[in-house]
Parts: C-alpha cells; structure tokens; sequence
C-alpha cells in the first residue's frame, strides 16, 4: 500500500486522518525541525506517524492511541513501511498515559481527543525541550471555536469551549511562539522559547 492508498483505505472507513493540506503541513515542519524524537497523541492507523517518519530518518516516535483495533492496524502499517524499529506505540487513554512520560521530545503531535487539549497542554510543555516544536491539529474545530451556532449538540459545544480555552493558552502563552495555519481543520505551529 502507498500513501494514497493508505489514505483512501481511512477514508472509505470514516477513521478520521488528517486533512491533506495539514499533512502538506506537517511534513513541511518535521523537515524543517529534523527532529530526533517525536510524540504524537492520536495514532489512529499510522497515517500521520509515517508521514513524520518518511519527512526525517533520524527521527524516533511514540505514539499514543486508546483504539486497540486502530493501534493494531497501526503496528501492521508501520511494519509494512519498514518502520517498525523507529516506532513505539502506547495503547491506552491518553489521559492516563501522558502524566506519566519523562524524557524529552523536540517535536509533539497533537491530534488526539478534541476537548483534552488544554488537559494535555502543561505536560507536553515540561516534554517538550526549549527550541522544540509544538504542532497541534483541529484547533478551528469544524468552524466552531470562532463561532458556536445555538443549534449544535452540546458534545459539539463544550469540545469547542475547551478548544477555545487551549487556543487562547498557547497563543497568550510566552513560553511560545505560535502560528495559527487556517488550512484544514486548523492548525497551530508553535515553538518553546523556554
Ligand atoms: C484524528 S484521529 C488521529 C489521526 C492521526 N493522527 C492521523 O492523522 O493519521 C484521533 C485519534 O485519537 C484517538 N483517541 C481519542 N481519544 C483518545 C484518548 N483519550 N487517548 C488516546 N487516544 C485517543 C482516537 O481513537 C483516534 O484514533
């Protein structure tokens, strides 16, 4: 299977992967970064951690995801782009998982559960090494973060509130410099300035 393969094998599944122009994005940035040792919250299938691995051979990632099923038909994937010895998969809640990491990551993917950014937020910070890259995806949330319609369900609601709270952190935050991407779902770049 190639990428595009693999994208479409997402897709006909509605297993949520990331858009193509954040992909663009994200490929980009750990190009430019070349970092040595990458976190992501939210494996899915392995979509997104290939794209990181194919933008930097150096590159070592752990990756997080709660889906046995998802995690399973990751490991498979990284196995079949021959990147099995570069990969770490932790299987189980993010929430659990994440107070728990020590260690230092130059470079972090957040692309997990939509309304636990800001739950999340102060750990990869203390993982996060000072120069290291922050990127974070879905932060518009579907358009709702700007501007939440009476009508939506209340899920659809507190997610985009808690969305708004990690948007307004990281981007009042001066322990960072951050860019807001309006492409895809919406994406932030920031970088740890100590
Ligand atoms: C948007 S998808 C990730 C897509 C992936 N990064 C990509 O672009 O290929 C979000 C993933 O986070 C996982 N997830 C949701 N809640 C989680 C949690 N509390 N802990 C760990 N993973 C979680 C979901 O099962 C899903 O696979």
């Amino acid at each position: 299977m190639n990428i595009e393969q693999l994208k479409q094998y997402a897709r006909e599944r509605y297993i949520p992967i990331m858009l193509d122009d954040a992909k663009e994005l994200l490929y980009e940035t750990v190009q430019k970064c070349k970092p040595r040792r990458i976190l992501e919250i939210g494996t899915a299938i392995g979509y997104s951690g290939i794209i990181m691995l194919s933008a930097c051979d150096e590159a070592k990632l752990n990756t997080i995801e709660v889906s046995e099923a998802s995690a399973r038909l990751a490991k498979a994937n990284f196995e079949e782009w021959g990147m099995s010895d570069r990969v770490n998969i932790f299987i189980g809640d993010a929430r659990d998982i994440v107070p728990q990491l020590t260690g230092e990551y130059d470079f972090v993917f957040m692309d997990g559960p939509k309304g636990q950014y800001e739950t999340f937020f102060p750990y990869l910070t203390e993982l996060l090494s000072v120069g290291g890259t922050l990127v974070c995806d879905n932060v518009l949330y579907k358009g709702l973060v700007e501007h939440v319609p009476d009508n939506k369900r209340h899920k659809h609601i507190t997610v985009a509130r808690n969305m708004r709270a990690f948007l307004d952190d990281i981007t009042a935050s001066p322990r960072y410099s951050t860019k807001l991407y309006r492409i895809g779902d919406g994406v932030t770049v920031s970088t740890k300035l100590y």
